[in-house]
């Protein structure tokens, strides 16, 4: 059967990861979630203090670049890909509130991007992935045969990941969270390099008032119809 690219992008915590996850599940594919590598790059400018809550040394980050290795290794029991960073399972450590308040800096920076940009085009060269982010369907994945762009208001996506962080016994406000999210959607979107947009032939799905089940059957019953239109 015909294999074809997927690109899912959208604004912070739309429930992009979830519903590419299932989708690709359900296909058959690989799902690569391209937030995480950038959360990795973070987590390391968090480990050797290249950035905090008030510095971030650029340079240094770019010069350590050739010792920042992000890999993918499939959980078996999970059924999915979990990330690492130079060898260790960092899956986890990625997910903190502190990470999600430095990622949108470490992503602003164009060598940080061109090096894990060239890192997920490999990954897909084989087709039948589907992909999630800010730039897949504008920058890696231009050609995907489809493109899906993800939305939802700024209080709904920040409950969602306020509950996610609860459920992970994170300490956190929802005021925090919703600050967060709100000022990463404003760096994302307007940063130089590869700024959040939407594709112009992205198919735009605002899931604020759609269940996790009916945002899945609906992804899924489009991508059924670009991979067997007859
Ligand atoms: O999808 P996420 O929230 O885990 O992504 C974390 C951050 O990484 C997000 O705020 C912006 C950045 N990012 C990016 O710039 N380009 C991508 N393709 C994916 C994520």
């Amino acid at each position: 059967m015909k294999k074809i690219t997927i690109a899912i992008d959208g604004f912070s915590s739309t429930g992009k990861s979830t519903v590419a996850k299932q989708l690709a599940k359900a296909l058959g594919y690989v799902y690569v979630d391209s937030g995480a590598m950038y959360r990795a790059v973070t987590l390391y400018a968090m480990q050797h203090q290249i950035i905090s809550k008030d510095s971030f040394d650029v340079d240094r980050l770019i010069s350590e670049l050739d010792s920042v290795k992000v890999s993918f290794t499939c959980n078996e029991q999970l059924g999915f890909a979990e990330v690492y960073l130079n060898g260790t399972n960092v899956e986890n450590e990625i997910r903190t509130l502190e990470v999600s308040q430095n990622v949108s800096q470490v992503a602003e920076v164009s060598k940080v991007r061109r090096m894990l940009v060239n890192q997920q085009q490999q990954m897909g060269k084989e087709k039948g992935v589907v992909m999630d982010g800010r730039d897949i369907g504008t920058v890696v994945f231009p050609d995907a045969e489809l493109k899906f762009f993800m939305t939802a208001s700024a209080e709904t996506r920040a409950k969602r990941r306020y509950k996610e962080l609860l459920e992970r016994k994170e300490e956190v406000s929802y005021e925090a969270v919703l600050i967060n999210v709100e000022s990463r959607d404003l760096i994302d979107s307007t940063r130089e390099d590869s700024p959040l947009m939407k594709a112009d032939n992205a198919i735009e799905i605002d899931n604020s008032n759609l269940s996790l089940k009916a945002q899945f059957e609906t992804l899924y019953d489009i991508a059924q119809k670009v991979i067997n239109p007859y």
